[in-house]
């Protein structure tokens, strides 16, 4: 962990004994099983599971965006979710950023990025400006921050989305397989520039997906799924130093760590083709 990390006092997670099944017309259907983590704040935490296992479920529960069935989630000792409703209000603690975007397509990058604060009043027009103005700067987006969203590509919006969600300080940011659509190439690119903007604004991250090798090279810690209903099969932390960049790809370090990952995803991933689930990608 870098210095600026370990100053970190806030952004911890704990999600205790977490069960949710969903009931909209009496058919049940178990998504989450009693899920336990403990997330350090100032981590990278993966989250890994075969498709519809239940992680877009423990994301939203931990935004807060539904409740739990049971169980609770807290963030600094602070409860966020629990059976009754989510108890903390929906802040700016924690951001989340989605698979498929959200940036208004009728303001420019540079707009979207610094609307949040001017909104809420927590900066000026002016303050907002500038401090979206040096984000921007740091995913390498100044150049374009005049564009709008349907000028620019996926990947640049996702960029985008990531600093507009980074300018409003959030103790955790929540990412549900932002990159999932990509190509690899695309992808890994995406990947040098999240750890660059977290190495210049460390947050907790907890960071949902089902690609193994993404969660090997971002994350501090990657905890598998089950099929669902997902539990936490087992927790494997990532025994490899940053900065991280594309030639730890090459490595055989990173690939003897994607490998310990793989055996144990793989019979969850098996279990899930046999159930029918989406094949992974
Ligand atoms: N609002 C809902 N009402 C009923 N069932 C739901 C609801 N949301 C999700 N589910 C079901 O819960 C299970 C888990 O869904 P979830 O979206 O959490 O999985 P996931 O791991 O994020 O899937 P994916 O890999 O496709 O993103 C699925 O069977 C899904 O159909
Ligand atoms: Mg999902």
């Amino acid at each position: 962990m870098n210095a600026a990390q370990q100053k970190l006092q806030q952004g911890a997670l704990s999600i205790q004994d977490v069960s949710k099944i969903y009931d909209p017309d009496g058919t049940a259907v178990e998504a989450l099983s009693h899920c336990s983590l403990e997330i350090a704040a100032g981590e990278i935490y993966m989250v890994l599971g075969p498709s519809g296992c239940g992680k877009t479920t423990l994301l939203n529960a931990v935004a807060g965006f539904h409740p739990v069935s049971s169980g609770r989630i807290l963030l600094d000792g602070e409860v966020l979710c629990n059976d009754k409703t989510p108890q903390a209000q929906q802040n700016s603690d924690r951001m989340v950023v989605f698979q498929n975007g959200a940036l208004f397509p009728w303001k420019t990058l540079l707009d979207n990025v610094s609307y949040g604060p001017i909104v809420q009043k927590r900066l000026s027009p002016k303050e907002a400006r500038e401090k979206a103005e040096a984000l921007l700067r740091e995913a390498g987006l100044i150049d374009i921050s005049h564009k709008y969203p349907g000028e620019i590509s996926s990947g640049m919006a996702r960029r985008a989305e990531i600093v507009r969600a980074l300018i409003n300080e959030p103790k955790v940011l929540l990412l549900d397989e932002p990159y999932r659509a990509m190509d690899a190439l695309t992808k890994a690119i995406m990947h040098e520039n999240l750890l660059k903007m977290y190495e210049l604004n460390p947050v907790t991250i907890f960071f949902i997906t089902h690609d193994l090798e993404e969660a090997v090279f971002l994350g501090h810690k990657v905890a598998i799924m089950t099929t669902r209903p997902a539990t936490v099969k087992e927790v494997i932390p990532i025994d490899l130093p940053y900065p991280r960049d594309h030639r730890v790809l090459s490595s055989e370090p990173f690939r003897l760590q994607v490998q310990r990952v793989k055996a144990s995803v793989r019979s969850e991933a098996e279990k899930a083709f046999a159930a029918g689930e989406k094949e992974l990608a």
